[in-house]
C-alpha cells in the first residue's frame, strides 16, 4: 500500500480540456481498488462551486524565493476520492483554465508554479505521502520544488516522485526573465534541468528530477525517445531511458458503455445492437442530415483541432466526403482554421457535412454512439481515449498507427495507416468503406472492438507496481 498524492491541473468531473482530465478523475479510484490511498491536488477553478468543498487548511503561505502566496485548501470527496484544491482567486478564478480566447495567461509560469508549491504543502499538512505522482507541465516543477527542499526538510526525505507524461508537445516553456518568479536559485536554469534554448521549459526540469517517467503508452514511451518524436527534449528523455516506462491508459466504462451511458437516446449492447441504428437515427437529425439511407455509413470526429490530431490531413478530404455516399460528423474546438475549413464543407455539402463546435460532452457520447466510424488519423498521439471508448461502442476507428493508437488499434477491430499522407488516408478510408459494403464482416469487427477491455484496473496494477518498486518495497 502506497500513500499517493496526484497533482494535476485537470481532473473530471471538475476541470476538462482532454484526456488528462479522464486520466486523473479515474485512475486514483483504481488505485484505492488495489489499496493504495490516493489524493488529488488540483486548482480551484470558476467553474467548481466553492461551496460544495470545505475548509482544509486556511492561510498557508507558500514562498516562491522570496515572494508569498496566501492559498487556502479546500476539498471534498467525490466516488471515494479526496481532492484538494488550491483556492488562490488572483490565480485561477478566471474564464478559462489556461488561456482565454486562444491566448495563454501571461502568469501561466506563476499559477502553475504555485499549484506544485501547494501540493507540497498538502504533503507536509494534511496528506503527508509515500509518493508525489505528478501530470503533465504544469505539474512539472512539484519534483524540482520536492528535490530543492528536501535537503531543509525532513517530510520530503522519503518521498519519491512521478511524472506522467501526458503530451510531449506541451512543455510549459517561458521566457527566462520569468525564471527569479519560480524562486529557485540560478543552480537550477542549466541545461541539465531547467534551461532549454535559453528559456526555462517546466517539462524539461520534471524530466530530470523525477524519480521515475512514465508515459501513457508503451510505443510513445519509444517515441518520445528519438529526434523525431521528442519534441527536442528526446537527449533529456533518452539521459533517463532506464528510467521511463509506458503505462497504457484505461478508460472509464462506467462513464462511456452504450448498455449503460445516460447521454445517448437509446442503450445497447453487443448481444442486442438495435440501440445503435435509433442512435445514428436521431444523431443525423439532431444535425439535420438526412435519414433517408441508414445503411450510408457516418463518420464521426471528436477532437481538440490541433495539429496533433492530424486535421492537415482530414482537411485534405473534402474530395472524398464528395465522391462517396458517406456522412461526416464534427464536434471539436481549437484552432479557427480548421473550424472555418469545416463551416466551408458544411456549406458546400448542407446534406453530408455537420458540424458542432465547442466543448460538449454529452454531444460527445451521441457521437460515438450513432456513427459508424471514428476517425482519428493523429500525427502523433501519446495515447488516445477516444478510439478506445469507440471501440466499445462498436463505431469502428480509423487511425494512424501512431503512440497509443498504434497499441489499441488492430486490423481485427479498425482500420489503420503508417504514412502521415492525405493519400494513406484516402487509401484507408476507402478500405473501411469497402468493407463497410460487407455487412456481416463488419458486424464481426465491430464485435471484435467491443469485446475489447481497457478497463483501468490493469493500468493500476502497473501504477502500483511501480509505487513499491520506488519505494524499495518489491
Ligand atoms: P487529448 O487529450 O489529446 O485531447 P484524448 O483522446 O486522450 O485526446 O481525450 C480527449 C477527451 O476529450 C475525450 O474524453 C473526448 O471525448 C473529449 N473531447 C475532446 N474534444 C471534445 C469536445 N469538443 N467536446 C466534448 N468532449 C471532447
Ligand atoms: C493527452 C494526449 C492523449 C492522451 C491524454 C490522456 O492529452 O494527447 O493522447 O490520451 O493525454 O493521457
Amino acid at each position: 500500500m502506497a500513500r499517493v498524492l496526484m497533482v494535476s491541473s485537470e481532473a473530471t468531473p471538475f476541470a476538462k480540456t482532454g484526456g488528462l482530465a479522464d486520466v486523473t478523475g479515474a485512475l486514483p479510484a483504481a488505485l484505492q481498488n488495489l489499496g493504495d490511498e490516493v489524493a488529488v491536488v488540483m486548482p480551484r477553478y470558476r467553474q467548481i462551486p466553492w461551496h460544495d468543498t470545505e475548509s482544509a487548511w486556511d492561510n498557508m503561505v507558500v514562498y516562491a524565493g522570496s515572494t508569498a502566496y496566501r492559498v487556502d485548501i479546500r476539498t471534498l470527496v467525490h466516488k471515494g476520492v479526496r481532492f484538494y484544491f488550491v483556492e488562490a482567486p488572483y490565480f485561477f478564478d478566471r474564464d478559462g483554465l489556461y488561456n482565454h480566447h486562444n491566448t495563454d495567461y501571461a502568469d501561466n509560469h506563476k499559477r502553475f508554479a504555485v499549484l506544485s508549491l501547494a501540493a507540497l504543502g498538502v504533503a507536509q499538512t494534511v496528506f503527508p505521502c509515500d509518493i508525489l505522482h505528478c501530470h503533465d507541465w504544469q505539474a512539472a516543477l512539484t519534483p524540482v520544488y520536492c528535490l530543492d527542499q528536501q535537503h531543509s526538510n525532513p517530510a520530503f526525505r522519503d518521498v519519491k516522485s512521478i511524472l506522467t507524461i501526458h503530451n510531449l508537445g506541451y512543455q510549459g516553456r517561458f521566457h527566462k526573465n520569468q525564471f527569479p518568479e519560480l524562486g529557485l536559485n540560478p543552480g537550477w536554469l542549466t541545461v541539465d534541468k531547467l534551461e532549454y534554448h535559453g528559456d526555462v521549459n517546466f517539462l524539461k526540469g520534471g524530466i530530470a528530477t523525477s524519480d521515475w517517467v512514465t508515459t501513457v503508452s508503451p510505443t510513445y514511451a519509444k517515441e518520445i525517445q528519438t529526434p523525431e518524436g521528442g519534441f527536442g527534449l528526446d537527449a533529456a528523455l533518452r539521459h533517463r531511458g532506464e528510467a521511463i516506462t509506458g503505462i497504457l491508459n484505461g478508460v472509464d466504462y462506467s462513464e462511456w458503455s452504450p448498455s449503460t451511458d445516460p447521454h445517448i437516446p437509446a442503450n445497447y449492447s453487443a448481444e442486442d445492437l438495435a440501440g445503435k441504428k435509433a442512435c445514428k437515427k436521431a444523431l443525423l437529425e439532431e444535425f439535420r442530415l438526412p435519414t433517408d439511407n441508414l445503411r450510408r455509413p457516418v463518420i464521426g470526429i471528436v477532437s481538440r483541432f490541433a495539429e496533433q490530431k492530424g486535421f492537415d490531413l482530414i482537411s485534405g478530404i473534402a474530395g472524398f466526403i464528395a465522391e462517396n455516399d458517406v456522412q461526416l460528423i464534427i464536434l471539436g474546438s481549437g484552432e479557427h482554421r480548421y473550424e472555418r475549413i469545416f463551416q466551408d464543407w458544411q456549406r458546400w455539402q448542407p446534406d453530408k457535412v455537420g458540424v458542432w463546435f465547442g466543448f460538449n460532452n454529452a454531444l460527445a457520447h451521441r457521437i460515438e454512439a450513432g456513427s459508424d466510424m471514428f476517425l482519428m488519423p493523429s500525427l502523433y498521439e501519446p495515447c488516445g481515449l477516444n478510439q478506445i471508448y469507440s471501440l466499445r461502442y462498436g463505431t469502428v476507428p480509423v487511425v494512424r498507427a501512431t503512440g497509443g493508437l498504434d497499441d489499441t488499434i488492430q486490423e481485427e477491430t479498425g482500420f489503420k495507416f503508417s504514412t502521415y499522407s492525405v493519400g494513406a488516408l484516402y487509401d484507408t478510408l476507402r478500405r473501411a468503406l469497402g468493407a463497410w459494403r460487407s455487412p456481416a464482416n463488419w458486424k464481426r469487427r465491430m464485435l471484435r472492438g467491443m469485446a475489447m477491455d481497457y478497463s483501468w484496473d490493469a493500468s493500476a496494477k502497473q501504477y502500483s507496481a511501480l509505487y513499491q518498486r520506488l519505494l524499495g518495497r518489491t
